[in-house]
């Protein structure tokens, strides 16, 4: 866990953005796009990918160390039985489609969420993914999936008093530190900022405990319309906030 400011590492052309160690992006609008074009919110989604496969060029290109996209949320369960399985099934197309690109261009990828839930084929697929990536040095692609922050935090709260229990760890020891090196981000920095498009503006159970110091920066653009105009609109936003982490600024 870090609070601290985000690295400037931009190509020159960007050199007066700075550019977060690690954004968060809940991907919202999917189903809006879609219905904007008269289409089944099913083409929403497909189009939603072409902007993952977008935001993970642009995050690699301007230096950005962490991306976490909310993929699936525990709660997208409600939607209908057709659409879940249709989003279960573009993550297993863009594995297979976009691994060995990915892989070669350097990216770490690591899934979190709820994985107990998950069919035994996607959890196989999940960890290979991770494996193959696993020695990779570029950008961390962390993708939640069947992912909800108070589940995470849940979840961790139950393996530290299970340790407590079984005498591994003292309960005075317990602070901030040990709940972080329990969650599915551990050891890796917290969001600096966290984009939520569609002009929605709330965090529906997305990196809780690890957005605490986060810039929360919204966009009225659905997510399957995000390209790299707006993506430096963003940046321009979050280079212009003060941030100051509780204390008064320089
Ligand atoms: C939100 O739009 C989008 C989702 C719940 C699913 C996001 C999934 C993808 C972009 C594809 C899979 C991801 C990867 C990493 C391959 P919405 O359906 O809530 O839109 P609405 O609010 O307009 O209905």
């Amino acid at each position: 866990m870090s609070t601290k400011p985000a690295v400037a590492s931009a190509p020159p052309a960007q050199q007066t953005l700075s550019v977060p160690r690690h954004i968060g992006v809940i991907m919202d609008g999917n189903g809006r796009w879609a219905k904007l074009r008269g289409l089944r919110r099913t083409e929403g989604h497909k189009a939603g990918v072409e902007a993952v496969r977008r935001i993970v060029e642009l995050a690699s290109a301007y230096g950005v160390s962490c991306l976490t996209l909310f993929s699936f949320s525990s709660e997208n369960w409600r939607r209908p039985p057709e659409e879940v399985s249709f989003i279960f099934g573009l993550l297993r197309r863009f594995v297979a489609s976009d691994l060995d690109r990915l892989a070669r261009n350097n990216v770490k990828i690591r899934i979190i969420g709820d994985r107990e839930t998950l069919d035994k084929e996607l959890r196989r697929i999940i960890e290979e993914v991770e494996a193959t990536t696993a020695a990779n040095t570029g950008l961390n692609l962390v993708i939640a999936f069947n992912y909800g922050a108070q589940a995470e935090i849940a979840a961790a709260t139950r393996v530290i008093a299970q340790k407590v229990a079984q005498g591994a760890l003292a309960a005075d020891d317990i602070n901030e530190t040990t709940i972080a090196e329990h969650l599915g981000t551990h050891g890796l920095p917290d969001p600096d900022l966290i984009v939520r498009t569609s002009g929605e503006m709330r965090l529906s159970n997305f990196l809780l405990w690890q957005s605490a110091y986060a810039e929360l920066v919204f966009v009225e653009e659905n997510w399957p319309d995000f390209d790299e105009s707006v993506f430096v609109r963003v940046l321009q936003t979050f280079t212009e906030r003060d941030r100051r982490f509780g204390g008064i600024g320089t």
